[in-house]
């Protein structure tokens, strides 16, 4: 985010190095992003952008991916292939194996007599049992140099495992180059979260713990796995949904407002919330269901509705409701806080509501009841697009996240403790339902709504 909206440009040199590049990963976002920064201009200085895996490809034979990648995705005219056909001229490949140092030794002096920049950006597009061998052929090419490593979620899929990945990579760089992405964190209506509570004293007195009756996390998607069925099926929903984007969500929320915004103090104050979340053991607080025509004969939850809490003092009372699911009839994803009510008000008069919608509208309201008893809105807050947008073009997350490892600005990227935290808690949620036992129901494609537990949700959201 730059203070005074100045859209922020790349005048540095660099290299954007990318293990994996033979993947889908690559192809389906991060080669698209690249393009969409070009369109915006942001990149005004000398650049290369260099593909790496073992698939040995020429470099006109990954340039050719690198653009069919792009006139696959976007709509293409003039302007756009004159952009692309620049853009190509940057890219290029170099065929070598993951664990072993002298094919990163040839890549490296491949990239100094290619460029002289002291920026490589590595962008790790590779399965995680990778990582490893990556950063530690890394760690003895780096030198001085800036190095910025990028790691998308999944971060280990355990708490376990996510301690042993972190341990390794603190033996060899420093946690500072390493940025770990959620790409919901690009994502506008989340990034305005803190922004909004820290810039209205009324809305976070309103969203103080002791105002709040409940709080409601909503995530439908209307598509199923897909072609991610080989990690969605020994995932399921909780890994994949809950564990970071959702509890993300919930931490932004209902953390302390620090002072000081660097990304230590974001990350401190989201962990205080994360490390203190507890899911009560009880049948009654979670359900978990697979649409029908699952591809595999496995019971993978596709869907979730769970009760949990943030065990601390001023949130003790505040119970939190998070549902997601695949295949549902909509797309859409909003918060509901609903506050508190007088004691002396009947059953039948909503409570005061904020609403916070991501998809499909981008908002914030509060909902109010006039005095015919029925709940209004007294104000649409729009999000605004100077976070992301540039003219006419509008950043994807990956874009806006991409700029902020450029920036070195680490606020919207998690930190070790975040994802252990996060896993910790999942964690218990995960062995309780193997634990119990606790059977996935099935439910159609195209199901509206998801109300198992003993809670009424908010639905007033068409
Ligand atoms: N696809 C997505 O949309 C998506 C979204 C979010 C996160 N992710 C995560 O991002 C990572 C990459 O995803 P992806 O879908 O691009 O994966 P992928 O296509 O399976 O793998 C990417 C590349 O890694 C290399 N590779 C794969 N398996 C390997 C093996 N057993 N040994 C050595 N190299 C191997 C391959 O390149 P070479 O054989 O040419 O070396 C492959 O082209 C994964 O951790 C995934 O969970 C993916």
């Amino acid at each position: 985010m730059n203070g005074n909206n100045t859209p922020f440009v790349m005048d540095n040199k660099f290299v954007f190095l990318i293990f994996g590049a033979s993947g889908d990963l690559a192809s389906l976002k991060i080669f698209p992003t690249i393009f969409e920064l070009a369109l915006q201009k942001r990149f005004t200085n000398d650049f290369l952008v260099l593909g790496y895996s073992r698939s040995k490809l020429t470099k006109k034979e990954f340039q050719d991916k690198f653009r069919k990648s792009i006139q696959n995705k976007f709509d293409m005219d003039e302007y756009f292939e004159k952009v692309l056909d620049d853009l190509v001229q940057k890219i290029d490949y170099i065929s070598g194996e993951y664990d072993k140092l002298e094919d990163f030794k040839i890549c490296d002096k491949y990239i100094q007599d290619k460029i002289d920049s002291n920026l490589i950006i590595s962008y790790f597009a590779v399965p995680p049992f990778l990582f490893k061998p990556i950063i530690q052929n890394l760690s003895s090419i780096k030198n001085d140099r800036d190095f910025r490593l990028i790691i998308e979620k999944p971060f280990g899929e355990d708490e376990q495992s996510a301690s042993d990945l972190f341990l390794q990579i603190s033996e060899l760089f420093c946690e500072n180059d390493i940025y770990l992405l959620d790409h919901y964190l690009g994502k506008k209506p989340i990034r305005s979260i803190l922004p909004l509570r820290s810039r209205n004293r009324a809305l976070n007195t309103l969203l103080k713990p002791e105002e709040i009756s409940n709080i409601q996390i909503t995530a439908y998607e209307d598509m199923g796995v897909e072609d991610r069925i080989g990690y969605y099926d020994d995932n399921g929903v909780i890994k994949d949904m809950v564990q970071s984007h959702l509890l993300q969500i919930l931490s932004l929320l209902t953390m302390n407002i620090p002072i000081l915004q660097g990304s230590n103090d974001i990350s401190n104050h989201k962990n205080s919330i994360l490390s203190s979340l507890k899911f009560e053991e009880d049948e009654k607080n979670i359900s978990i269901a697979q649409y029908e025509n699952y591809p595999t004969k496995k019971s993978t939850p596709t869907s979730v509705e769970l009760k949990l809490k943030i065990n601390r003092q001023d949130y003790y009372d505040v119970p939190i409701y998070i549902r997601s699911g695949k295949n549902y009839a909509k797309k859409h994803t909003y918060i509901c806080v609903e506050l508190k009510k007088f004691e002396f008000q009947d059953e039948d008069t909503p409570p005061n509501r904020i609403l916070i919608e991501f998809y499909p509208e981008e908002k914030i309201s509060i909902k109010l009841v006039d005095i015919d008893g029925v709940l209004s809105s007294i104000n649409d807050i729009e999000i605004s697009d100077s976070l992301s947008c540039e003219g006419d073009f509008c950043l994807p997350s990956h874009g806006v996240l991409f700029l902020d490892v450029f920036k070195k600005d680490k606020r919207y990227f998690l930190s070790f403790n975040e994802i252990v935290s996060a896993w910790k808690f999942t964690d218990t949620v995960t062995s309780f339902i193997k634990k119990n036992n606790i059977k996935t129901t099935k439910y159609p494609i195209g199901e509206t709504k998801m109300n198992k537990l003993d809670f009424k949700w908010y639905e007033g959201i068409s």
